[in-house]
């Protein structure tokens, strides 16, 4: 069983990565801590809860986090996604407001308590996940160190090696928005497993998915999941096509997901992982330095430099599938 802490900025391909969990056997979220930005993270958290509960995700916390980096200012992200989102959050309140449901509030204790005290209650237990910017998971792990020797194992989908940057040339986006946080992260966590750019942007799924997603019986909450799936899906091929020519959406948090769940769907390159601070040019870049046999061992970082792209978007679609082909 993997059991799954998930921290992210619910912004798009975060959600379909919960969607994803919830038809992936053996995989068992944990608790879901979110970070805000134009949205603020707590009513993010209120989207994820809403989400578990029309999946039928019973008892899984979900926490408010940090609404803007550890020092630098806030960025405003893209929002290709806001109108299918918001939409189901709105839907989905006037369903659980008639069925009264008291498991659709975000957890008061807010996303650092959630982080440690669910590491320090299953240690040797819980995968940290990160898809989002890494402020939430810096802010734990500085107010509590021994959860970097607790958790058993941390997989973010950040950073790239070998590929430019898709926020500056050099950065991906969830560095680059808190380059001081990623920094932490790789300092304070000894084996941290990087799913970046190099592998993300080959794993791509484009509108034709859809189609093989069609739910029988009409009117359940999934059928909003459903529609949410569509709209980000769409929405994110749309910028794709402005950005980089081709509609197809990189399974960018999914596919971090999926590695956590069956690292076998990469290849795994020990290295040493620094984070880009002053750089005039270059701030946010993930210096990776690949480690001899010698120099790598249990507690390296580890980065996905290839990928095994048919298979992670097939087992993609297939969690989607067994979520919509699900009876509510
Ligand atoms: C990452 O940035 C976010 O926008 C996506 O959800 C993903 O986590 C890709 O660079
Ligand atoms: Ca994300």
């Amino acid at each position: 069983m993997t059991r799954i802490l998930y921290d992210t900025d619910l912004i798009g391909d975060d959600l379909l990565t919960i969607i994803a969990a919830a038809g992936l056997k053996d995989v068992r979220v944990e608790g879901i801590t979110g970070f805000g930005r134009r949205i603020p993270a707590v009513e993010r958290a209120e989207i994820a809860a809403l989400l578990c509960h029309a999946l039928g995700l019973r008892g899984v916390p979900t926490a408010g986090g940090a609404d803007r980096p550890l020092l630098n200012p806030p960025r405003k992200g893209c929002e290709a996604c806001d109108g299918p989102i918001t939409s189901f959050r709105q839907r989905m309140r006037e369903r659980a407001g008639r069925e009264a449901s008291g498991d659709i509030l975000p957890d008061p204790r807010g996303a650092v308590p959630l982080i440690v005290e669910t590491i320090r209650n299953n240690p040797g237990e819980i995968t940290l996940l990160g898809t989002g910017p890494f402020t939430n998971l810096a802010q734990a792990v500085l107010q509590a160190p021994d959860i970097a020797e607790k958790v058993k194992e941390v997989v973010i989908m950040g950073g790239t090696a070998w590929t430019p940057g898709n926020t500056s040339v050099v950065s991906e986006s969830n560095v680059f928005t808190d380059p001081h946080a990623a920094a932490v992260l790789f300092e304070r966590f000894p084996a941290v497993t990087m799913v970046g750019l190099d592998v993300t942007l080959k794993t791509l799924v484009d509108e034709s998915v859809l189609a093989s997603l069609e739910m029988k019986d009409g009117g359940s909450a999934r059928r909003l999941v459903l529609e949410m799936v569509q709209g980000i899906i769409r929405a994110c091929c749309e910028v794709q096509l402005a950005r980089r020519g081709t509609r197809a959406m990189p399974l960018h948090d999914p596919l971090s997901l999926l590695v956590a769940w069956d690292p076998s769907l990469v290849k795994l390159l020990p290295c040493d992982i620094r984070v880009e601070l002053s750089g005039t040019h270059t701030c946010g870049m993930t210096v990776c330095t690949a480690l001899s046999r010698s120099e790598a061992g249990a507690r390296s970082h580890r980065v996905a430099v290839e990928v095994d792209s048919r298979r992670a978007v097939d087992t993609f679609v297939s969690c989607l599938k067994n979520v919509f082909d699900a009876v509510d």
